[in-house]
């Protein structure tokens, strides 16, 4: 049986990772600054990760949520103290799509409502409502199309205010820093007046923090840096360093009822256990503040380099934009330098998503390559 062949490769094959490196299966080390594509949190093989999900499945790796999980209250409990979010309720589930998946259902049953507004270059996910609302035709099917959606541009108020007057709208739903779509944030200005338009015509306020939370920006979500409290909350990547979970918090004025959300594996002792582990290493080891303190250096570091026409994004989601093509060089970073650093939809971002752990002297690794290259 061959595989659905879905993903283009790069021919590498990676057999352990530590903390920033990842090694191939001749022992070659690479300085992971893509993390997995924003997955992995606080280092690969964290020893207090390692041994809370060891310990979690030598006892009780899964049972289903008809029974009582006291991880999750736990898990709960945590989120709140680390990400100050307190007027919140959590569902748990195991993706970022689903997370946003659930997050639009959410918003539709709470308003009655069904059309979404989302922003032009978002990345929300690949299944049915969260390709939907995702601004990129190439990957959403017919199925997908019968959902009701409009796009507008991050930062436009008016356009925004354009649509939700009809009062139509179930859910406006944003990536604070656009990922994938390469690193743009609009003004404090226009964030809190879209969440001020949300709560005039009832529409609910859908912050996908899939790939910016859990600290990545430095703060611990990106949406926190304008003083908004969004209505729903979704996250995934970051949440388990690597383990499948993601989730939602929901504002307290959205009411559960029984049966209204649900999932077999969300929420599982194993994802708690995984998530846990990542709170306390964030907390335990300054992360948040490391991601800035690195930031800031990476920042300076990168004025210094030719052909950059911009330094984008913020924490460590970061992104260089060059006045070229960035593939080959993309290319050059992973297999002469070995270096792992992503790319973005508008192909001049070269990315960097590092763990959290990282520090100033693999940044300047980075640098020498960058500059072997570029001068
Ligand atoms: C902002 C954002 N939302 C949603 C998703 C979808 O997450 P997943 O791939 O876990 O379904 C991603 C994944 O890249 C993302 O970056």
């Amino acid at each position: 049986m061959s595989l659905f062949n879905v993903y283009p490769l790069f021919d590498i094959t990676p057999v352990k990772a530590k903390d920033v490196y990842v090694f191939d299966e001749n022992d070659t080390k690479y300085l992971d600054l893509y993390g997995g594509h924003a997955v992995i949190s606080i280092g690969h093989s964290h020893p207090e990760y390692v041994k809370n999900i060891s310990e979690q499945v030598g006892k009780l790796g899964f049972y289903s949520n008809s029974i009582q999980n006291p991880l999750q209250i736990e898990l709960s409990k945590k989120l709140e103290e680390l990400s100050g979010c307190v007027d919140y309720q959590l569902f748990l589930c195991n993706s970022g799509a689903e997370a946003n998946e659930n997050a639009l259902k959410l918003a539709s049953f709470h308003t009655d409502k069904k059309k979404v507004l989302s922003f032009k270059n978002s990345f929300h996910g690949r299944t049915s409502a969260a390709v939907a609302v995702t601004d990129n035709p190439k990957i959403i099917a017919p199925i997908n199309a019968q959902q009701s959606v409009e796009f507008v541009a991050l930062g436009d108020l008016e356009a925004v205010e354009k649509v939700l007057c009809k009062n139509d709208v179930c859910a406006v739903i944003v990536e604070v820093i656009q990922g994938i779509g390469g690193l743009d944030e609009s003004t404090t200005a226009f964030y809190q007046g879209l969440s001020e338009l949300c709560k005039q015509y009832n529409t609910v306020f859908i912050a996908d923090e899939i790939q910016s939370g859990f600290g990545r920006t430095g703060d611990f979500f990106a949406f926190q840096k304008h003083g908004i409290d969004p209505d729903i909350i979704s996250m995934a990547k970051g949440m388990g360093n690597g383990f499948p979970i993601g989730g939602i918090l929901i504002h307290s004025d959205i009411k559960a009822s029984m049966g209204l959300l649900g999932t077999t594996f969300g929420g599982n002792h194993l994802a708690c256990a995984a998530s846990l582990s990542v709170l306390k290493v964030l907390e335990d080891e300054q992360l948040l503040q490391n991601a800035k303190d690195v930031s800031t250096y990476f920042k300076e570091k990168a004025k210094t380099l030719p052909n950059v026409k911009s330094i984008k994004g913020r924490g460590l989601m970061l992104g260089l934009e060059f006045d070229f093509n960035i593939s080959e060089l993309r290319k050059k970073l992973i297999f002469e330098h070995h270096i792992f650093t992503g790319n973005a939809k508008n192909p001049n971002v070269l990315r960097i998503l590092p763990p959290l752990t990282i520090q100033k002297h693999h940044i300047d690794v980075f640098f020498e390559a960058l500059q072997t290259e570029l001068t």
